[in-house]
C-alpha cells in the first residue's frame, strides 16, 4: 500500500490516474502548507493567552517571532519556549512594551526592523475587556481604556508597520471578537471597541490591497484565558461560560487552538486571495 504525503488536489489527481482508493492516500495539510521559515511575525500580547499560543505555532513553523507583553518575566519565558520549539533555531525578539503607549509601539517596530530588517506578518492580538454598565461612575475611563487597548494601539501599530509590510507584500491578522458584532449589555465599551476595529480592518484592506498587503480579522467566542480575570468579571463570567457550553450549537466554548488554526491560514499564502474578511470562530454562537 502506498501512502503519499500530498495536497487535496494532488490526491484527487492521483486517485484519478491510478485508481488508488482515497482511503489509502495520506493528506498532508499541516506543516508543509504552513511553512513560515524566514518570515518575521510580530504578535502583540504574546506572552500569555491566545497570543502565546500563536507565538508557539509560528515558531514551530520556522518563523522569527517578536514576542510582546508588559511583564519582562513572562516575555522572557515565552522567548525561551519559542526558541526550544523552533525547528531551525530561528532568532526571536522579546520586546517588553505596553501597547497603549504610542512611543513604545514605534520603538517596537524600529527594534524589529533593526534586528530582522523586515516584517512579514503583523498579528494585532493584544486586547482586553471590561465588565460594566451604562450607570458606572467610571464609564468615561472604561470607554477610553477599551478604545486605547482594543483599537487605537492596533491602528497606530499598523500605521508604523504598514510601510514595512508593503515592502514585503506581507499581511495583517487582527483578533477581534464576536462581541464586535453581537451586542452585550455587560461588555458595552468592549463591544464598541471591537466593532470599531472590525471597520478599521475592512477600511484599510481597501487601501492596502493594491499595495499587496492583505488585512483580515478573526472573531472568536469566549475562550478560557486570563481575559475573564483581567476584565474584572471572573466570578460572573464563570456562570456565563457554563451557560455558553450548554447553548452554543457545537456545545463547547472556544479553544485557543481553534483560533490559532485560522490565524495560520490567514497569515499564509493559502489565503492569498482573501482580504477584508472576518472569520467567525464561535461554534455557531452568533447564530443563536
Ligand atoms: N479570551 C476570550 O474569551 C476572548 C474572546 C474573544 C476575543 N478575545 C480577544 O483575544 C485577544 C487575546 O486575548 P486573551 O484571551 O489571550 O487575553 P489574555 O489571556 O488576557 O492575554 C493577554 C496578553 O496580552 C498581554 N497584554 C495585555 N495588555 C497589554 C498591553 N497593554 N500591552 C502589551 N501586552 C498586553 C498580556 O500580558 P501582560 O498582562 O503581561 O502584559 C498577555 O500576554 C484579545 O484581543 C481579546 O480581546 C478573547
Amino acid at each position: 500500500m502506498v501512502l503519499w504525503p500530498i495536497s487535496l488536489f494532488e490526491a484527487a489527481r492521483k486517485v484519478q490516474q491510478s485508481n488508488t482508493p482515497i482511503s489509502q492516500i495520506r493528506m498532508n495539510t499541516t506543516d508543509s502548507d504552513y511553512d513560515f521559515t524566514g518570515k518575521v511575525v510580530l504578535i502583540t500580547g504574546s506572552s500569555g493567552g491566545l497570543g502565546a499560543h500563536l507565538a508557539q505555532e509560528f515558531c514551530k513553523r520556522g518563523a522569527n517571532v517578536v514576542i510582546n507583553g508588559r511583564r519582562q518575566s513572562s516575555v522572557q519565558s515565552m522567548l525561551q519556549q519559542c526558541q526550544m520549539l523552533s525547528p531551525n533555531q530561528a532568532e526571536m525578539l522579546a520586546y517588553v512594551a505596553d501597547v497603549t503607549v504610542k512611543q513604545q509601539l514605534k520603538a517596537m517596530v524600529d527594534a524589529t526592523i533593526e534586528k530582522f530588517g523586515k516584517i512579514d506578518v503583523l498579528v494585532n492580538n493584544a486586547g482586553g475587556g471590561t465588565f460594566g454598565s451604562i450607570f458606572d461612575e467610571d464609564l468615561d475611563d472604561k470607554m477610553h481604556r477599551m478604545m486605547d487597548l482594543n483599537l487605537h494601539q492596533a491602528v497606530m501599530l499598523t500605521h508604523y508597520a504598514a510601510p514595512h509590510l508593503e515592502k514585503n507584500k506581507g499581511n495583517i491578522v487582527t483578533i477581534s471578537s464576536i462581541l464586535g458584532q453581537q451586542p452585550n449589555q455587560y461588555f458595552m465599551p468592549y463591544c464598541v471597541a471591537k466593532a470599531a476595529i472590525d471597520m478599521f480592518c475592512k477600511s484599510i484592506a481597501i487601501e492596502l490591497g493594491p499595495k499587496g498587503v492583505r488585512v483580515n480579522y478573526v472573531s472568536p467566542t469566549a475562550m478560557r484565558t486570563n481575559f475573564q480575570q483581567a476584565s474584572g468579571a471572573g466570578e460572573t463570567l464563570k456562570g456565563v461560560l457554563s451557560h455558553l457550553e450548554e447553548t452554543i450549537p457545537l456545545r463547547r466554548i472556544g479553544r485557543i487552538e481553534d483560533v490559532g488554526n485560522v490565524v495560520l491560514f490567514l497569515a499564509s499564502d493559502k489565503s492569498s486571495f482573501i482580504t477584508g474578511a472576518n472569520i467567525v470562530v464561535d461554534g455557531g454562537n452568533s447564530l443563536i
